[in-house]
């Protein structure tokens, strides 16, 4: 068993971002600039944007981040999300998700304008993506790409299953692994809440990644040997014997599954580290990829 690990990719990533941010700024005189917008006090959402800000710093991007009450109406962030799409200065804009239900996600997405769209949510992202045109690819989906591509991992022929189908992460990953490409020549299947079978399903699998928000959901049981795991859950479970009061959870119950991979990632130090370095990717592409 080997662990594919997220936290020497996104490094290596990182590094790469960061000499090609030093040439830009030299070349071009120009720095990547990320606008981060953050509705309300959700705790995993200020982590994560906390975290993008930092990276931004890390590399050397320029970055912003906007923060708004939880009672914020509508207008007034698309009127932001314009002004922000109309500024020359900003290369790209990411508003946090989840939003809070006064605001429609719909509409906030459709506003970013597509070349900002560092997230790849837009339909015209979206649209590009499924066709295998150039696109922004979203970062978690794209994070994983990047871990298969780094320690090589055989897609051709072989049999993926992807659980969850949210926007962000099952169900671009599922289109993405049934690509005609070297990170994505699978057979997928996309499983969700009401899969029959699924367990059976999971024990032809090759690659599995779970991605549907339920801590230690993948059991050894539906794990064939030798499969490849992908871990993208974080959920915080309360744990009082922690300070923080709670401790971060992944899909996978690690320490019955890992056995039986050949590769799996961890959690903390697996998906998680490569979402955020797959964007900083989309944001100096933005910059610079015109
Ligand atoms: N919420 C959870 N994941 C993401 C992400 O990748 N982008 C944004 N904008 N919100 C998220």
């Amino acid at each position: 068993m080997q662990i594919l690990d997220g936290k020497l990719v996104s490094q290596a990533v990182k590094d790469d971002l960061r000499k090609k941010v030093e040439t830009l700024k030299q070349k071009a005189l120009k720095t990547p600039h990320l606008v981060a917008i953050l509705i309300g006090t959700n705790g995993a959402s200020e982590t994560y944007v906390a975290s993008k800000v930092k990276t931004c710093e890390e590399i050397g991007f320029e970055s912003t981040l906007i923060r708004y009450e939880d009672t914020i109406d509508e207008v007034t962030l698309l009127n932001k999300i314009e002004e922000l799409n109309a500024d020359a200065a900003i290369d790209g804009i990411l508003v946090q998700l989840p939003l809070p239900k006064q605001i429609s996600e719909e509409k906030v997405i459709n506003a970013i304008a597509a070349e900002k769209d560092v997230d790849g949510f837009h339909p015209s992202n979206i649209g590009k993506m499924v066709q295998g045109q150039p696109a922004y690819i979203p970062a978690t989906p794209y994070g994983i790409l990047l871990l298969l591509e780094y320690y090589k991992i055989e897609t051709k022929g072989k049999y993926a299953v992807v659980i969850g189908r949210s926007n962000i992460v099952g169900r671009p990953m599922s289109i993405l692994l049934s690509q005609n490409t070297t990170t994505g020549n699978c057979t997928v299947t996309l499983c969700h809440s009401h899969t029959k079978n699924l367990k059976e399903i999971c024990l032809q699998a090759d690659i599995i990644v779970a991605a549907l928000g339920k801590p230690e959901f993948l059991k050894a049981d539906m794990v064939k040997e030798g499969a490849v795991v992908i871990d993208v859950g974080i959920t915080r479970v309360e744990d009082k014997t922690k300070k923080k009061g709670y401790t971060i959870k992944g899909d996978v119950d690690f320490e019955a599954v890992a056995p039986k991979c050949s590769y799996i990632t961890p959690v903390p130090g697996g998906v998680g580290a490569m979402t955020i370095a797959a964007l900083m990717k989309n944001t100096l592409l933005a910059a610079d990829g015109k």
